[in-house]
């Protein structure tokens, strides 16, 4: 690899563009801005698009007719580095450590996709074009649900036509694994606020008398799962498609299960609903997370308060069929049935992404597989869904009509959200390799 290449990441990681923290605006504007530029010296003709949020950024080659047309969609915002003192080095200082970069955002998204960027790049100048009408959509705002990236779409229609979308923003099974991904979990935020008296209270002298807020959280949070794992919403479950024999069948075959996500999480025992292995608990089944939970003294040493309020930030992962309206809705209608006596609940819906399943078998899907199987020459292709989410695509399918190619370069251990995020310069090197074999036979 050029160590140019390796420059240019270090350049894009270098920008702290934490899309949900206000504080870093101008850090997430300063990242589209360089981003705008390389895709410009790569000799596209690339725009930068103000929204209400963090800008989005697009660049396209001179379309021909006769050609497919081709989105690769990214992101260039990254999530919060807390908690900041368990990352080995700074978290946007990026190091190479044993052949590993390490930072935030490495993996997840901008390794990944300035890969593509890097190929087209080295394409265009050996050939001078890419054989395809490309189109990049690299938007600032994924980490936060996507949030003005629909409106974008519905209004640049003509501008985004395209007959496939391809990202690299998934995982890969293990090293050296081409991995393609026919499947995403759908998501559902909310925040929940339990208030009960009208000040803080002292303990002794109240407590007894008035229910106490932070009990009040914990038991609204407890009521959302069984004992066996489940989650005890009535109705959750209703549209949940079954997962079909084939993947449970081809899932166990993996180079991935129990031992490696137990040494990946480092958890004393894996646990999760009865009935299912772990790959499709995260792959195929809907959960009830619990994202954080506060309230009352946080300080040193102890204090005898009775908090006036609770909080709890809850996410829903959602699998085909279920919609994020409608589950909204039973969760709500839970909640409020669980909320002891003498406790107000405020709930806040959040961002949300509808959950995405393609046909791995398409003709589209297979041209990628075949790119996946040029650009690891001799490994076995795992087919796979995700348990992550990325909002954007099933929107993809609903407004612009068209399929999406998960082509992730991530290994289970990367750590993204996470300190010490990492992508081996081998994944940034194999992206950069996989673009160029992806255009090529999308292009047949
Ligand atoms: N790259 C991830 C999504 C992902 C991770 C897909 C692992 C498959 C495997 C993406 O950047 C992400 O983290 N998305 C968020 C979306 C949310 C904040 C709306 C997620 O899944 O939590
Ligand atoms: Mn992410």
């Amino acid at each position: 690899m050029q160590q140019s290449h390796l420059d240019d990441l270090f350049a894009f990681i270098r920008f702290p563009s934490v899309s949900t923290e206000p504080r870093h605006k101008d850090d997430v504007a300063a990242c589209a801005a360089w981003l705008a530029g390389k895709l410009t010296a790569i000799g596209l003709q690339a725009q930068i698009h103000a929204t209400p949020g963090h800008p989005i950024v697009t660049a396209r080659n001179v379309h021909k007719p006769g050609r497919k047309t081709v989105m690769i969609y990214g992101h260039y915002d990254v999530q919060p580095v807390d908690p900041v003192n368990e990352w080995t080095n700074p978290p946007f200082e990026p190091v190479v450590r044993d052949g590993v970069i390490y930072a935030r955002g490495s993996t997840d998204n901008k390794g990944q996709i300035l890969g593509h960027v890097l190929g087209v790049g080295e394409t265009v100048k050996e050939k001078g074009d890419v054989p395809v009408n490309l189109i990049f959509l690299i938007e600032g705002e994924e980490e936060v649900g996507s949030k003005n990236l629909e409106a974008f779409l519905t209004a640049n229609r003509d501008l985004l036509k395209c007959d496939i979308i391809a990202i690299s923003d998934t995982g890969m099974v293990a090293r050296d694994t081409p991995t393609f991904t026919y499947g995403l979990r759908g998501i559902a935020a909310m925040e929940l606020r339990v208030s009960g008296p009208s000040t803080d209270l002292h303990s002794g002298i109240y407590g007894g008398a008035v229910m106490n807020p932070a009990t009040a959280i914990a038991r609204i949070v407890a009521s959302l799962h069984g004992p066996d794992g489940r989650v005890a919403v009535p109705g959750f479950y209703d549209d949940v498609v079954d997962l079909q024999t084939w993947e449970r069948e081809a899932w166990q075959k993996l180079p991935f299960g129990d031992r490696e996500i137990q040494s990946v999480t480092g958890v004393p025992e894996l646990f999760g609903e009865a009935g299912y292995s772990n790959v499709e608990r995260t792959w195929a089944r809907p959960t009830a997370e619990v994202n954080g939970i506060w309230g009352g003294f946080q300080g040193t040493g102890s204090k005898t308060v009775i908090p006036r309020e609770a909080f709890a930030k809850l996410t829903f992962r959602l699998v085909p069929n279920q919609r994020p309206a409608d589950v909204m809705a039973k969760v709500r209608a839970h909640l409020e049935k669980h909320t002891p006596p003498g406790i107000r609940l405020e709930i806040t819906v959040g961002h949300s992404g509808e959950p995405y399943a393609t046909d791995p078998h398409s003709d589209f899907g297979k041209a990628a597989q075949r790119a996946l199987a040029t650009a690891f020459p001799g490994r076995e292709l795992a087919l796979i869904r995700e348990g992550g989410s990325i909002p954007i695509v099933n929107t993809f399918k609903r407004v612009l009509g068209v399929e999406t190619l998960l082509l992730g370069l991530a290994l289970p251990d990367c750590r993204a959200h996470a300190p010490d995020e990492n992508f081996p310069v081998e994944n940034f090197v194999a992206g950069i390799r996989l673009n160029r074999a992806l255009l090529e036979e999308l292009a047949k």
